[in-house]
């Protein structure tokens, strides 16, 4: 019922750790966080946050999955009764009505007609001198906005009130309907229409035609949630709208700057840098990257210089990539974004900064260089070491092959030895992944009796061989499109567990769906213990080194072979045993041939 979007949304906006760290208290684990597990008792912790993958799991007792599973289990919650709860944590309205994806019922035009009179009841508040004295107070003080800056963005304020904004714009002919389509209004348990934006600074989301197509809210005072964002509307994808894009379609041309926040947004704009864009409160998306692609020629992300917003900014520099935009990264320090910058030390500053922007991997090859003497044979190894093991973290191998390229030059060593010493890393980092975390492996397989797939001791062989594909299939999407094109051939009635079959159509489906495969929209479908399975099976082939096709390949032959057998000694046909023996034996002379 909830749409996708909205979905999306509110996993972006509750960061796994955070909202976990409400309830346990985590410690740093290399990229992964530890803590004692909140769903059994137990004195060493086993219990994993995984940030990268937005996901958890307990090697003691096998609860595992995403946050939103997290909720459910820890609220005792439903799947979307959790997914409320995390809205409202949020500031994320959910629709009412499945206006989004059903019939609209209320027009595009219409939508715009109405914000832009409800833009205009919140501009007349800002500037009332009684009603909007505070707002304007936190605006032109706290925030240091100029007049002009508050009139040109169309900022205004929502007062403290949950009727005013409901019948000015009844008096102005729009209906309850119309109110609750647009998100400006929704209506309470007794069955009145109540404002959704109460004392709130708005912020007006114009498209590039000038339409109003969205409102942000900010409190003045920091509680949470701090903004309360419009969801999507008939008029209104988020994925597709980028604040400030109406004006900075001007001066775009060349080049981008894509950065986390409105008022970031309107600070560079204020301050001079009319290029400046923001996602609203979303991760940037491939329709955003799309977007950009068609205005600029390059793109400078400024996100915010915290841990989550590195995080993001790495997200955006592969969408950006697969729509062919060069990213440069800015880094900046002293201050938590760039409205925060600018304030603290002025557009000059700024600008030096911008042009000091760099692609992540020469900052921080930089950064390597900067510490050791490279002029000396000693300095020089030891910067080559690191900088092969930072390229040894790299995924692709084309990035991979100019980083060796710019490295060699840079150090005067020929391409092929470092070539060979990342290599050698790469191997060194899987073992050790693999190393540190089989130990708690074990106690998993040896700790967590199978309730979840009561079948899979039935034939273990079977069942071990679906582990494997589910889990390739949740790890890479290169394995679900090999499955749903057909070109590795395996249908649900080759699975033997009942798990096994629920799972596989499950992602199957949904990878064949306009949407494509969402690990979190499973939760609809799986229990959260189910969940926790898959995350389980994942993470485990994660830490295995070989997950490439030839392994999916022989994973599907076994449940084909399974399958023939079981069927085979239903119909009490021993032949088959034989010619199965006699196709293993093959297999095994294959094998030892190389
Ligand atoms: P200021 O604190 O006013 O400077 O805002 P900011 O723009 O710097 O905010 P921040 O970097 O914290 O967040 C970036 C963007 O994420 C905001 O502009 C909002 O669009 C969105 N956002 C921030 N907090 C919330 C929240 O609590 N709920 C929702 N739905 N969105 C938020
Ligand atoms: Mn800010």
């Amino acid at each position: 019922m909830i749409p996708k979007e909205i979905i999306e949304e509110i996993r972006y906006r509750c960061d796994i750790e955070d909202v976990i760290g409400s309830y346990v208290s985590l410690k740093r684990a290399g990229s992964n966080r530890n803590g004692l597990c909140p769903f059994h008792s137990e004195k060493t912790p086993s219990f994993t946050v995984f940030p990268a993958t937005k996901s958890f799991y307990c090697f003691g007792c096998g609860a595992g999955g995403d946050v939103i599973t997290f909720i459910q289990k820890m609220e005792n919650l439903d799947y979307v009764g959790a997914l409320e709860y995390l809205a409202t944590r949020a500031g994320i309205s959910i629709p009412n009505e499945p206006s989004v994806g059903g019939t609209p019922t209320v027009s595009r035009r219409r939508i715009y007609e109405m914000n832009l009179e409800a833009a205009r009841f919140f501009r007349g508040a800002l500037f009332d001198p009684e009603i909007g004295r505070d707002a304007m107070q936190y605006l032109v003080g706290e925030r240091a906005l100029s007049g002009a800056t508050i009139k040109r963005f169309g900022l205004g304020f929502a007062p403290n009130d949950f009727n005013m904004l409901v019948n000015h714009m009844r008096r102005a002919g729009f209906t309850e309907q119309e109110l609750i389509d647009g998100f400006l209004a929704k209506r309470s348990q007794h069955g009145s229409l109540f404002s959704l934006f109460r004392n709130r600074v708005m912020f007006p989301v114009i498209d590039t035609s000038g339409n109003i197509v969205a409102f942000g809210g900010r409190n003045m005072t920091d509680e949470k949630p701090k903004y309360l964002n419009s969801s999507d509307t008939p008029g209104f994808k988020k994925s597709r709208i980028l604040f400030g894009l109406n004006y900075a379609k001007e001066y775009c041309a060349e080049e981008m700057i894509l950065c986390e926040g409105y008022m970031d947004t309107i600070a560079m704009h204020a301050a001079g840098f009319g290029n400046a864009v923001a996602t609203l409160g979303t991760a940037i998306t491939p329709d955003h990257a799309r977007l950009l692609a068609r205005y600029t020629k390059r793109v400078i992300i400024n996100y915010d210089s915290d841990e989550a917003g590195q995080r993001a900014a790495d997200k955006a520099m592969k969408l950006l990539d697969e729509v062919g935009l060069p990213v440069r990264v800015l880094r900046l320090e002293g201050a938590k974004d760039a409205d925060e910058y600018i304030k603290k030390f002025g557009a000059d500053a700024f600008r030096a900064l911008l042009g000091q922007s760099s692609t992540a991997f020469d900052f921080k090859m930089a950064q390597i260089l900067a510490k050791y003497d490279v002029g000396q044979a000693e300095g020089k190894i030891r910067a080559a070491r690191e900088l092969t093991g930072l390229i040894a973290t790299t995924y692709s191998g084309v990035e991979r092959e100019l980083y060796i390229d710019a490295v060699s030059k840079r150090l005067g060593i020929s391409a092929e030895s470092i070539a060979n010493d990342v290599k050698r890393a790469r191997a060194r980092q899987a073992r050790e992944v693999a190393q540190r975390e089989s130990r708690e492996l074990q106690m998993a397989a040896r700790n967590f009796g199978d309730r979840v797939n009561p079948d899979a001791a039935k034939d273990p062989a079977a069942a071990n061989a679906e582990d494997t594909l589910l889990g390739l299939m949740l790890l890479h999407a290169e394995h679900r499109a090999a499955l749903a094109n057909g070109s590795v051939a395996l249908t649900v009635a080759d699975f033997f567990t009942d798990f096994g079959k629920r799972a596989y159509t499950a992602i199957l489906a949904a990878e064949q769906s306009e949407g494509g495969f969402d690990f979190s929209a499973m939760g609809e479908h799986f229990t959260p213990d189910e969940m926790g399975r898959f995350v389980k099976l994942r993470e485990e082939r994660a830490m295995l080194s070989a997950n490439g096709i030839e392994v999916l390949t022989s994973a599907a032959a076994t449940l084909v072979e399974r399958r023939l057998a079981r069927e085979a000694k239903a119909a009490g046909d021993w032949r088959y045993e034989i010619e199965r023996r006699r196709a293993l034996q093959a297999k095994k002379n294959n094998g030892s041939k190389k």
